[in-house]
């Protein structure tokens, strides 16, 4: 048989996706599952963006610009600038999204066997992304018990290498729910400029921010612009996962160049979908702020509810719509397997994400999972019912 790249054996299984095999099996039995394992959010997507393909009058189904239409990277830049951040849409390239952008910049920055830092657990698909790109994630642990806010800088700077090329951190932070402060922003963007790296935010859950904090964007750095970048999507904002539309951001006109090439090569972002996640940007703060509202208040739910389980330790997120808790099992991926293969509650259970593939340190998360908050509240109290008379089952039967 001919042979697989040595990179296509690398490649990991996504941590959430991995176990679906098992969830099938469990509907074919007839068990109801709560997904608390992936970030697909149930909220429907703007009427906005959906009448806009309903109602489009295109003839030819056309090719976009390589960056995405004008007037769409236009509303972009407009909508930074409600945030007082000065964007223009020539700093704005569309990508299929926001994997895409992660991937072009990726290759716009790094030669093989260089490396990025990023604190971990981090969003497991970076590691797929740089081990296309040929590059190496060096990674510095946060932690559970401090919140997993920013570890030590000293930590980044002992790991800076003549190979490193970026700090890569994704704020709010999926899977930790981690807010950066301004402080933290800023020291990252101190060893940036120190060591002339590029420092990426991807911040596609900027949106979802809670108790009246607020999001810090590396855009908002001064004397910064030839080292930072933004990765965005209308996936999680807009509850438009499928649409496939993300982009980046940068004011580095030869990085902006570079990875026009990449999108050149690509012919273009799709069109249909350009033309919905453009009207959604039409969507009234007071219904982001209802939804964000109600991404509040479940994650209240969660946090309580999982505080009040014996054994389990919980951070409470300040951003995104994910938690990290962990379990007083050893093994949380074989607990997961467990609950969906042996357990149910009224026949129904819930599958959650081992948190150990958003490590790259293969020792650590081992007890971790990953909960999406992305259910109703009514949902989300009895999923956490069953998780709670599964951790009992389990532990019991062992
Ligand atoms: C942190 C983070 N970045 C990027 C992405 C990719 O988003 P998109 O659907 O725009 O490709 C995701 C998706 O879950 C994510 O959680």
């Amino acid at each position: 048989m001919p042979s697989i790249s040595k990179k296509g054996i690398q490649m990991p299984e996504s941590p959430i996706r991995k176990l679906a095999p098992y969830a099938e099996r469990a509907v074919d039995d007839g068990k109801q599952i709560f997904h608390l394992n992936i970030g697909q959010p149930d909220i429907k997507t703007p009427r906005l963006a959906l009448n806009a393909i309903r109602n489009h009058s295109l003839e030819v189904l056309s090719y976009s610009e390589s960056s995405g239409f004008k007037s769409f990277r236009d509303k972009i830049a407009s909508y930074y600038k409600t945030l007082d951040v000065d964007v223009i849409s020539d700093d704005v390239i569309i990508t299929t999204g926001g994997s895409e952008a992660l991937l072009f910049v990726m290759g716009c920055i790094g030669d093989i066997n260089d490396e990025i830092i990023i604190p971990e657990p981090f969003y497991a698909n970076y590691k797929s992304f740089a081990i296309q790109s040929n590059i190496h994630i060096i990674t510095i642990t946060s932690t559970i018990n401090d919140d997993f806010s920013l570890p030590d800088i000293k930590e980044f700077e002992r790991c800076i290498t003549s190979k490193t090329k970026a700090i890569l951190i994704c704020n709010p932070g999926n899977p930790t729910g981690h807010l950066y402060s301004r402080e933290e922003i800023n020291q990252l963007a101190q060893l940036a400029k120190k060591y002339d790296l590029f420092l990426i935010a991807d911040e596609v859950y900027r949106d979802f921010v809670y108790d009246d904090s607020r999001h810090y964007s590396v855009l908002e750095l001064n004397d910064m612009n030839e080292h930072t970048i933004v990765i965005d999507s209308v996936s999680k904002r807009y509850s438009m996962c499928g649409a496939r539309i993300g982009w980046l951001i940068s004011r580095n006109k030869t990085l902006l160049a570079t990875a026009t090439k990449f999108a050149q090569a690509r012919l273009s972002p799709p069109t249909l979908a350009q033309i919905a996640a453009e009207a959604a940007f039409d969507t009234s703060i007071a219904d982001t702020k209802e939804t964000v509202a109600k991404y509040k208040k479940r994650r209240d739910t969660l946090i309580q509810g999982l505080e009040q389980i014996d054994g389990v330790i919980v951070s409470k997120p300040k951003g995104a719509f994910y938690c990290i808790a962990e379990l007083p099992v050893d093994n949380t991926e074989d607990f997961t397997r467990w609950l969906l293969e042996h357990f149910s509650v009224n026949n129904q259970t819930v599958m959650l994400a081992p948190a150990a593939g958003f490590y790259a340190n293969e020792k650590l998360g081992k007890k971790q999972v990953r909960i999406a908050y992305v259910l109703n509240r009514r949902d989300l109290l009895q999923s956490i019912h069953i998780l709670r008379l599964g951790l009992q089952a389990y532990n019991k039967k062992k």
